[in-house]
């Protein structure tokens, strides 16, 4: 795929951002667990926090493609920043832009957009992970307010975020369409945050339950139609698995530059290992599959900027690129030998962080079922 001039000013613009500013703290970050808000400032400065809003409420009017481009340069130097950038701009500000009333994106799309405020979507519960039909959150019509009760779990930027968007049952009795949408803000007394979840990687992104315990929002902060929550929640998740493809691609291309590097350096049975074939021809197949996620990702967000329904090719870009990483970042690690074990090189925090694409915002085998069921239009097959 031909990039545009401007396509490929805004990769080297964020390319050089991400090496200078976010690369050098990327390490320290992992261990400290700090959530990465002055970076997040600067990116929101840089107009990389509300990249696909227009210009009128404070975003870059950019198409998805720099988008994408943008988001793997930040993953490529820390995927925790990464998950942060890639929940706020695919699935907070674009459900308010496309969702929201012209009331709803003047009030919050400015602040999201310079990153005064980070957001979250709160969609998954304790027993409603790939099944977010069977989600038990209510929220209960009073006059002018909604109460909302329940647990929601893994919820990215739960602490740190200004606004949460979270799904609720309205009527229990309809399915899908009787979920609906809120913007709740931090302020809230209602909304608790509950225990902050010890990971295994992308450590300096928080994720946390977040308690609803009678939790008044007014009804103007209802985000969409009473009963639209359901396709809020799926159209968002279109947008964020081409995210988590990015996200996927950064950090696979992060590891690949990791082992060449450590390849020409160390020497072993006098060469350097970069020399051995063996090696080289594992190398080669890692950036074979790793330009493959990358025109997998690139299809889907151009499908989007074109106005096509993108559901399947954002789910194919999503399964390919995560499962990717995981095997390039496996690879990388090998290529390491033992130092790849240990924290001096970044190739064991790529391993770590790698790990949950494959479970995020639709596990591998729920894209699997996006994809069949489209191929077979029958849910059953
Ligand atoms: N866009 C718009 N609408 C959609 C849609 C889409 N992509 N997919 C489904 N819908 C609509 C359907 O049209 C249907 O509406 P109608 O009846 O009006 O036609 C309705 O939604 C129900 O559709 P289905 O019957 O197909 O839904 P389902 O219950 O069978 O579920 C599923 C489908 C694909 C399995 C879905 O439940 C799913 O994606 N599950 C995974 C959830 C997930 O990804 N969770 C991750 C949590 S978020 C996260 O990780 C955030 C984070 O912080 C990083």
């Amino acid at each position: 795929m031909k990039l545009t001039d401007e396509q490929m000013m805004i990769q080297s613009m964020v390319r050089e951002f991400s090496r200078k500013v976010i690369l050098p703290t990327a390490s320290e970050r992992d261990q400290t667990k700090e959530f990465p808000y002055a970076n997040l400032k600067k990116m929101g400065e840089l107009g990389l926090m509300g990249m696909m809003v227009p210009r009128e409420y404070g975003g870059e009017g950019a198409d998805t493609i720099s988008y994408v481009l943008a988001l793997s340069e930040i993953a490529y130097s820390c995927a925790a920043t990464a998950v942060v950038m890639s929940v706020h701009n695919s699935i907070v500000c674009e459900s308010i832009f496309k969702f929201g009333t012209e009331e709803q994106k003047k009030k919050y799309l400015p602040k999201l957009t310079s990153a005064e405020i980070i957001g979250a979507f709160a969609l998954t519960e304790p027993q409603a992970g790939s099944d977010p039909l069977s989600q038990t959150t209510s929220a209960i019509r009073k006059g002018n307010q909604y109460i909302i009760n329940g647990t929601k779990r893994f919820i990215t930027t739960g602490k740190n975020s200004g606004i949460v968007i979270v799904t609720a049952k309205t009527n229990e009795s309809i399915g899908h369409k009787g979920i609906s949408a809120f913007i709740v803000k931090r302020e809230n007394p209602g909304m608790i945050v509950g225990n902050v979840e010890n990971k295994m990687g992308l450590c300096a992104s928080d994720t946390t339950d977040l308690i609803f315990e009678n939790c008044s929002v007014p009804i103007e902060d209802r985000l969409g139609k009473e009963g639209e929550g359901f396709k809020l929640a799926m159209t968002a998740l279109d947008s964020g698995r081409i995210g988590i493809s990015a996200q996927s691609v950064g950090v696979a291309q992060a590891a690949l530059d990791s082992a060449i590097k450590y390849s020409k350096e160390r020497e072993q049975f006098g060469q350097k290992i970069s020399k051995f074939q063996g090696l080289r021809w594992i190398v080669a197949d890692m950036a074979t599959e790793i330009e493959a996620g990358r025109q997998l990702m690139l299809s889907a967000a151009s499908m989007k900027d074109r106005g096509e329904k993108f559901t399947v090719q954002a789910s194919m870009a999503k399964l390919f690129a995560s499962e990717m990483v995981n095997r390039i970042v496996a690879k990388a690690l090998q290529i390491h030998g033992g130092y790849g074990f240990i924290k001096d090189y970044p190739v064991e925090r790529f391993y770590r962080d790698a790990r949950v694409f494959t479970i995020y915002e639709g596990t591998s085998e729920i894209q699997r079922v996006v994809i069949s069921n489209n191929l077979f239009k029958d849910k059953r097959g």
